[in-house]
């Protein structure tokens, strides 16, 4: 399994069987290195409804004919848009042909902006992969919650996480995260994209690092084989 990080919350996961697109934000992001028409995927993961994670999806979803896999409500939005979708829940999972989804709870909200009022889009989740005999949870927008040590407890490979605080946990809340999920690698995500979540991803790494845990902070374009 490799993992490339495009930037913000946005990673294509590449399994022996396909191409997976999670939490696609690439046009309006100054820091991904790919553009929405140069992507190719077979499959596209949205953790929530928010722009910052699904504003590319239908796009890409259309121009790749990928299955977009999200919770039942986006699912639903984007299938009546014309995208192939796959819906589901919190604490179901799906076999898929490249490996199994499934979908955890995450402390956040699901929205997107259509005309002034946001339309809520079920419940923000996060999503872990297993493919490849590699497991990899990808937190999506989340607060710190107790039950990460259930996450952890069948063993990762990887955890993407958020530390940009504001409207996610912050590095500090994140360190927590790291004594529950125990992960053999951590990616931060989602800061550095505007000033109000800019964090120093070094200063992360090694106050992890202090804890006994390993953070990678991928520059985006760069990847990491697992
Ligand atoms: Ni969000
Ligand atoms: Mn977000």
């Amino acid at each position: 399994m490799k993992i490339t990080y495009y930037g913000h919350s946005c990673f294509l996961v590449e399994t022996a069987a396909a191409r997976l697109l999670l939490d696609p934000f690439l046009t309006g992001n100054s820091a991904a290195p790919v553009t929405a028409a140069d992507v190719r995927c077979d499959f596209i993961l949205c953790s929530h409804g928010h722009e910052d994670h699904t504003c590319d999806a239908l796009a890409i979803a259309k121009a790749n004919d990928a299955t977009l896999i999200a919770n039942y409500e986006i699912a639903e939005y984007f299938g009546a848009q014309g995208a192939k979708t796959h819906g589901m829940n919190p604490g179901g999972a799906w076999q898929f042909p490249f490996g199994r989804v499934k979908l955890t709870i995450a402390h956040h909200t699901s929205s997107v902006n259509a005309g002034l009022n946001p339309v809520y889009l079920g419940v923000a989740c996060g999503i872990v992969v297993e493919a490849d005999g590699r497991r990899l949870y990808h937190a999506g927008d989340t607060a710190l919650f107790m039950d990460m040590q259930l996450i952890g407890r069948g063993g990762l490979d990887a955890a993407l996480l958020p530390i940009g605080d504001n409207f996610t946990m912050g590095p500090a809340d994140a360190l927590d995260a790291l004594d529950f999920l125990k992960p053999k690698v951590c990616v931060p995500m989602h800061y550095n994209t505007w000033p109000p979540i800019a964090q120093d991803a070094g200063a992360f790494a090694r106050a992890a690092l202090a804890r006994g845990h390993t953070v990678n902070p991928l520059q985006p374009g760069a990847s990491l084989e697992l």
